[in-house]
């Protein structure tokens, strides 16, 4: 069983089909990508995906020790809960916490207060405490963030501000990871540094990769197959040569020089 089916997925807004009959799945461990114009319906899959939005109709269904869990119908702290977490196509850091802070507020949901041990002191909120600082250094360090922990996120050059984004979303300790177009607005040196950052996500962190980007160069070196999606359908999936080959594609997509 795939680690997550998406089935006959749809979402209108009003006239608009912005999603229409998605089928998808995500095997464990694995690095898909989704690509498509502008409009295209990407970040809306995510949203659905994510509990962001209800779907208009279909299932996501995601497998939980061996077991078929639905998605759907969930808010996004219990999607998140169940091991998915996502980054944004605009970054959403707490502008004026640390990049510490920001990093710890991500594990509330996960070490829940009792809120009688905090204010009493009990030991067991000790406890609890160590556990999120230790966590914290350690994401700290592997994401080369120690030097800044201190400095508010709203001052970090625009890169580093992805990086805590993307640190912020492992702090959950998801098995999922949604990517929305990381590497926009990225300088050469900052999407080399983000492709090795996305490759460390499976080999050291163990995390399934969903990608939505336009970088092409980025996400043929990184996909192991892809989906291409326009006016909210799946129009092609493959791997990644297949989908260079791929005639609507290019005509839709590839061929246009837009983004690629
Ligand atoms: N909340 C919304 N209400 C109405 N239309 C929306 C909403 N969100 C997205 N859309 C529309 O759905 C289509 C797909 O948008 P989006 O998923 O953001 O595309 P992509 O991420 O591929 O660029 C677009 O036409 C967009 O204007
Ligand atoms: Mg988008």
């Amino acid at each position: 069983m795939p680690l997550l089916t998406v089935t006959a997925l749809s979402k209108r807004f009003g006239g608009l089909n912005a999603v229409e009959a998605v089928d998808m799945h995500v095997d464990e461990g694995e690095l898909v990508a989704l690509i498509g114009p502008n409009g295209a319906g990407k970040t809306t899959l995510f949203n659905l995906l994510t509990g962001v939005t209800a779907p208009t109709s279909g299932s996501v269904t995601l497998t939980v020790d061996g077991k078929p869990v639905s998605l759907l119908n969930r808010a996004p702290y219990q999607v998140a809960k169940l091991g998915l977490a996502r980054t944004f196509q605009n970054i959403r850091l707490f502008a004026r916490l640390t990049v510490r802070e920001n990093i710890q507020a991500a594990m509330t949901h996960r070490y829940h207060e009792n809120f009688l041990a905090t204010v009493l002191r009990l030991p067991a909120y000790y406890k609890k405490e160590a556990l999120v600082g230790g966590w914290t250094d350690a994401l700290l360090e592997a994401f080369d963030l120690t030097a800044v922990a201190d400095l508010a996120a709203a001052n970090l050059p625009y890169g580093t501000q992805r990086r805590v984004e993307i640190a912020r979303a492992v702090a959950t300790q998801p098995k999922l990871i949604f990517l929305d177009e990381p590497a926009a607005g990225m300088n050469p040196e900052e999407t080399a540094a983000l492709t090795a950052l996305i490759q460390r996500l499976r080999s050291e962190f163990h995390l399934t990769v969903v990608l939505i980007e336009h970088d092409m160069s980025l996400v043929m070196k990184l996909a192991e197959r892809i989906y291409v999606l326009e006016h909210g359908k799946v129009i092609a999936h493959g791997t990644p040569t297949e989908i260079q080959q791929n005639q609507a594609v290019i005509t839709a997509y590839l061929g246009g020089g837009v983004h690629a």
